[in-house]
């Protein structure tokens, strides 16, 4: 592991950092959510309010996250603790930190059923399946509470084990050769799903926007998709930057992170909607919508069963590469803030992190009918408190302070690199981060609560 001079632990370089940032991105946020999310919102208005929402929103949050967590090498708390001493601002740290326990509590849950379908493409394939018995393969699998939840400590295991192994080793190796595998099995699976019979209505699905199906809750799905896929609001860009050299300049990593990761959010709707319209099934199949369409994408490719195999690998990949980010934030906050040893931190706020996420897991069987917010599954509500509620108020947090307390020409002059390469257009990005992404993620909040009233 290099350290800097005996201190911080660094990436070993600006590659490492804007893999594992890409790995954060990229997960099941792209390739699972943002599929089976848009397919709840109507398709193609969705993706487009969506794309708005990560440039005009995602964006700007990235970029003070990063610049904030560099500048200071401290987990989110104690970044806002020290730009900011004896204020309250050190408590939007603490909600990125809550958003990430609670997110990576559910995302467990699906992580363990990518590992499980994983399992299940080795041992079984899907090649023999008919569309009806894949269905019916993902519900048996699905309602059974012991599995489920071995698949799920299964995931968790991982995940704690990587963190173990700490940063180069650990998180950096993890990246560097999956992510690109990942973006080559997504194109070959777009270009079997394109070229399905009748796939031309679900391209139109999720091209086209259908203005007429956009109300206030598409927006604010929208806004909570931005955020999750982008990795913001929930304090994992603050930690991640706190590894980066101060000799890295920060815009060109900003640039690919935000390129990536909506490119294969669109690449994975691009490779499902065809499917789903091909095949007969239903856009708005919820969380099962991966795990149902693309089985049956697989059945009829050639390597079909090679593919599958290579597919949901790749995907609990990309998971555990996402949910190691999201364990590192309380981590490094215990380990900063209360000199926790990273084994036991390891240890504890994993196996917390796990019970919290059995719940979640059985809510798909035995706990089904148990009900959370507004009448939402324990999942689902769990879902819409951290990535609607609690991720867009941590970048509101943040956002607020970059533009408003801490001032932008600081901001601006940390995210220059040892090569003093700045911000493209900064007099714009000035007024984006001060006014319009606080004004926009404010209205879009207001409305939501007046909405459901
Ligand atoms: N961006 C990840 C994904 O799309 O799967 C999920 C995620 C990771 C959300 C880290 C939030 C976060 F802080």
């Amino acid at each position: 592991m290099a350290s800097n001079n005996g201190s911080r632990e660094q990436w070993s370089g600006k590659f490492g950092f804007i893999l594992a940032s890409i790995g954060s991105a990229v997960g099941l946020g792209s390739i699972w959510r943002f599929p089976y999310v848009t397919g709840e919102n109507g398709g193609g208005a969705f993706v487009m309010i969506y794309v708005i929402c990560v440039l005009l929103l995602g964006l700007p949050v990235l970029l003070s996250e990063i610049v904030l967590g560099r500048s200071t090498q401290r987990n989110p708390v104690g970044a806002l603790r020290k730009q900011a001493p004896n204020t309250p601002w050190f408590m939007g740290g603490f909600i990125g930190i809550i958003a990430s326990i609670i997110i990576l509590s559910f995302y467990s849950t699906v992580g363990g059923w990518t590992l499980y379908y994983t399992w299940e493409a080795i041992a079984n394939g899907f090649h023999q399946l008919s569309i009806n018995g894949i269905e019916a393969k993902f519900g048996s699998f699905i309602s059974n509470p012991a599995t489920t939840v071995i698949w799920q400590a299964l995931f968790m295991l991982l995940t704690m084990g990587v963190c173990i192994f700490g940063l180069q080793n650990g998180i950096e190796r993890t990246n560097k050769f999956l992510m690109p595998l990942l973006g080559l099995m997504l194109i070959i699976l777009v270009i079997r799903a394109v070229t399905l019979p009748g796939s031309g209505e679900g391209i139109r699905f999720i091209l086209y926007p259908d203005w007429s199906s956009v109300s206030i809750t598409t927006i604010f799905e929208a806004l909570g998709m931005a955020f999750f896929s982008l990795s913001v609001g929930a304090g994992t860009m603050i930690t991640y930057g706190s590894f980066l050299s101060k000799k890295e300049s920060v815009p060109s990593a900003i640039g690919n992170i935000v390129l990536f990761s909506t490119l294969v959010s669109l690449a994975a709707g691009l490779a499902i909607f065809p499917a789903v319209f091909s095949l007969g099934y239903e856009p708005n199949a919820g969380p099962a919508l991966v795990f149902i369409t693309l089985p049956s994408v697989f059945a009829q490719m050639p390597i079909g069963s090679l593919s599958a195999v290579l597919f949901f690998f790749l995907l609990s990949m990309a998971a555990l590469t996402s949910s190691i980010s999201l364990l590192e934030v309380p981590l490094r906050y215990l380990e900063d803030e209360h000199q926790l040893n990273r084994k036991t931190g390891t240890i504890l706020t994993g196996g917390l992190i796990f019970l919290l996420g059995i719940p979640s897991t059985l809510s798909f069987n035995i706990l089904s009918d148990t009900k959370g917010l507004f009448g939402l599954t324990i999942f689902d509500s769990l879902d819409f408190l951290a990535s609607n509620v609690l991720l867009p108020l941590g970048g509101l947090i943040v956002i607020l302070f970059a533009g408003w307390k801490w001032g932008m020409n600081q901001v601006l002059r940390e995210a220059r690199g040892e090569d003093g390469k700045g911000l493209p257009a900064q007099p714009f990005w000035v007024f984006i981060v001060r006014w319009v992404t606080p004004l926009l993620i404010l209205t879009v909040f207001a409305f939501q609560i007046l909405s459901s009233l």
